[in-house]
């Protein structure tokens, strides 16, 4: 039998390999951390490039069964972010030399919405004279928005797949023509024939979920030749259909352990994409979003939504830093990125180097 270190030292890991590292214990553990902070500082070294995030709008046309602000929850007070709002926002960025805008919303398809998305993008190029980079998450559209929203000025597009999955998938979608796996497909290969960077993800620690299903997901990464990975530990919402199977979720602490350990694979596996340490890590463990870092992941998106609008955007319960402005502050960014023993890259876009190698 192949020893825990032939596997990590192989170039290429199957299926059984990452099964084998999401299982890791103790010594082989430390062992796959290790390979993949040697991985992380060869490849693009401890600079943290930082998206101020604008959770731009709680309308959501789709009812996913994990998420807490899907249609058919009317518990939540629904809001869009003032354009004033938004460009105090992205002054705020700018002002911060945080680099790069994420833009994120519910997903909407109508004309009203796509114009709204491109004045947005207008404004983020004139305030920060082009040089910002531009990531949105704004769900599926078609390829004629896709293509709109990338001659206004977006760079970045980030989509999760949620779970590479089909079967796993429609547990945690309602199998109707709105939420079709087949067109979440269409839409990441649409993203990428318009040339953005093109990120997905997916959320671990799912009820049915098994570790088969997160070693595919990482191959699924792999075979996409993905540009950017936002993952992080499914949370449980009071308000969403998925809740009833609570007691089929892992504990905080596995779920948090299998993040790490997902990241730290996938870093191994794609060595120069760009992957987040996601505000789900924070929330399951103090500190998780450094230890994100720690285990391979290169970018941080301080929240810089108006205090006012952050309860409504509660995609998961007890979601950090609801009440306080201040929670992503500059000062508490810095000490953050300072604890993973990396720094900021300030004033820079941070594009994935995966992407600009392989457009060549
Ligand atoms: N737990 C963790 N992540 C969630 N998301 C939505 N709901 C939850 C939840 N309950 C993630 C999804 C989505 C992203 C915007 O937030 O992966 O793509």
């Amino acid at each position: 039998m192949r020893t825990f270190s032939d596997i990590l030292d192989n170039n290429y890991f199957d299926k059984d390999s990452i099964v084998r590292l999401l299982g890791a214990q103790g010594r082989d553990k430390e062992l796959l951390f290790l390979k993949a902070a040697e991985v992380k500082q060869k490849h693009i070294g401890n600079t943290v490039h930082l998206r101020g995030l604008i959770e731009l709008t709680n309308n959501c046309t789709k009812n996913c069964y994990y998420c807490g602000i899907g249609a058919s929850n009317n518990k939540l007070e629904r809001f869009m972010v003032e354009l004033t709002e938004v460009t105090k926002a992205i002054h705020f960025i700018n002002d911060n030399s945080y680099g790069s805008v994420v833009i994120q919303t519910g997903e909407i398809q109508n004309e009203q919405f796509t114009s709204a998305i491109e004045d947005i993008l207008y404004s983020i190029t004139k305030i920060g004279k082009g040089k910002l980079g531009v990531t949105l998450s704004c769900g599926e559209q078609s390829l004629v928005t896709y293509k709109r929203w990338k001659a206004a000025g977006a760079h970045r597009y980030l989509l999760r797949i949620e779970s590479s999955d089909k079967d796993l998938y429609y547990k945690l979608h309602p199998k109707n023509k709105k939420h079709h796996f087949e067109t979440r497909l269409e839409s990441l290969r649409s993203l990428q024939e318009c040339g953005y960077q093109t990120g997905t993800g997916v959320m671990i620690g799912l009820p049915f979920q098994t570790l088969e299903n997160l070693a595919n997901d990482l191959i699924f990464m792999r075979d996409f030749n993905i540009d950017m990975c936002g993952m992080g530990p499914y949370i449980e919402h009071l308000d969403t259909k998925l809740y009833k199977y609570k007691k089929l979720v892992p504990s905080k602490e596995t779920r948090v352990d299998l993040s790490l350990k997902m990241i730290a694979i996938l870093r191994i596996m794609m060595k120069d994409i760009n992957i987040a340490a996601t505000t789900a890590m924070q929330t399951l463990v103090d500190g998780g979003r450094e230890m994100a870092l720690k285990a391979g992941a290169n970018i941080l998106m301080p929240n810089t939504t108006p205090g006012i609008y952050r309860e409504q955007y509660s995609l998961y319960d007890n979601k950090p830093g609801l009440n306080e402005e201040a929670e992503d502050n500059k000062i508490s960014i810095e000490k953050l990125i300072a604890r993973a023993h990396c720094k900021p890259g300030y004033g820079e876009q941070g594009n994935s180097k995966h992407y600009s190698k392989r457009i060549d």
